[in-house]
């Protein structure tokens, strides 16, 4: 699917982009998406946001210790 319609970039070209360490709108841009006229800016900060949910919820969770009072 066509993301960026100014610089024919699609949804699998945004998430590479993601992926090999774009994490804002402007490092999309400093990759040649979304700057043009700006119409795709709401779509990308979606794709970015998605992203960034997606690698919190994979990243192994660091063990909570359980307080001496919780323990009981
Ligand atoms: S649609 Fe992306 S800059 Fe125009």
């Amino acid at each position: 699917m066509i993301i960026c319609i100014c610089r024919a970039k699609t949804d699998r070209d945004v998430l590479e982009t993601i992926e090999e360490g774009a994490a804002s709108l402007r490092d999309l841009q400093r990759c040649g998406i979304g700057t043009d006229c700006g119409s795709c800016h709401n779509m990308l900060q979606v794709m970015l946001q998605s992203a960034a949910a997606r690698a919190a919820v994979a990243r192994p969770s660091i063990p909570v210790p359980v307080s001496a009072e919780h323990a009981q």
